[in-house]
């Protein structure tokens, strides 16, 4: 049975009635789970859901993708069932200035629920690439919508060395990790984003009272260290990674001056100390 969806045992599909029991309930942020087999994007079947008014809290996750949009317009790919491929849906109300913090909200949540249930070293790669070392173990893409923000997550968590689409990524199975079951990963991530978002929510976008940056700066890979940012435009700026201001951008100092940077590659060059 090759096309089964149970041909691949290390793969079991996800349960969409599952998901919507443990996570869906009165008073909690997600309001509905879908599992589709396959679509181009969940990101883009959200952000058109976002348009004919899908509420706040909606999730869209996908067995495989066609077209799957990774940051800088690169592409996302996978192999079916081999990860997790989701997106959510949110209506955020904290002032608009601060909002450019919520895709870094939600590489902290996931990064946490990660490293608390696979048992690895998960640090983020400014704005929010999930690293273990050096390599990507997943990539969070944030898209507006209007008013509404939808943000999806590609997260390896079976593949095989050979069907990494990059020799610098990773998988949860490669890291040997204590956790490669898909449905308490995707559970973990959902609640650990609603904790987080809660906070931040109530502290109308407070990144200090809500303490956010703090639990940006701790799970950080790239503050502190030298970084080469590739710039969109083909330009680049090498020098020191200083910080994180009040719209999420990335704080560089480079000979003597002092730069702030809204979108971009980082490139690790040092090995943290
Ligand atoms: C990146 O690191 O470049 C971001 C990758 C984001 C990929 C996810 S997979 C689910 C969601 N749907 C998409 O089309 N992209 C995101």
């Amino acid at each position: 049975m090759p096309d089964s969806r149970y041909s691949d045992l290390d793969r079991p599909p996800l349960s969409e009635a599952a998901l919507n029991r443990a996570l869906v309930r009165p008073g909690s942020l997600w309001t509905g789970v879908k599992v589709v087999d396959s679509t181009g994007s969940t990101n883009a079947d959200l952000a058109r859901a976002a348009q004919e008014g899908a509420p706040e809290g909606t999730v869209l996750v996908a067995e495989a993708q066609e077209a799957g949009r990774g940051r800088l317009g690169r592409a996302w790919s996978a192999p079916p069932r081999s990860g997790l491929t989701f997106s959510i849906l949110l209506r955020p109300t904290v002032p608009l200035a601060g909002q450019g913090w919520l895709s870094l909200l939600y590489g902290v949540a996931a990064a946490s629920a990660v490293r608390r249930l696979a048992e690895v070293d998960v640090r983020l790669k400014w704005p929010n690439d999930l690293l273990i070392g050096e390599r990507k173990l997943a990539g969070v893409l944030a898209e507006r919508v209007d008013d509404a923000v939808v943000i999806g997550m590609g997260l390896n968590v079976t593949l095989r060395p050979e069907e990494l689409p990059v020799e610098t990524a990773t998988s949860l199975a490669i890291e040997e990790a204590a956790c490669v079951d898909r449905d308490p990963l995707l559970r973990a991530v959902l609640r650990e984003i609603e904790v987080h978002y809660r906070e931040w929510t109530e502290a109308k976008g407070d990144v200090e009272a809500s303490g956010l940056r703090s639990a940006y700066l701790a799970t950080s890979a790239t503050v502190g260290r030298q970084v080469r940012v590739e710039l969109p435009g083909q330009q680049s700026l090498t020098g020191q990674a200083t910080g994180v201001d009040h719209f999420g951008h990335l704080q560089v100092e480079a000979a003597g001056e002092k730069y702030t940077l809204s979108a971009g590659d980082v490139v690790h060059v040092r090995p943290a100390d």
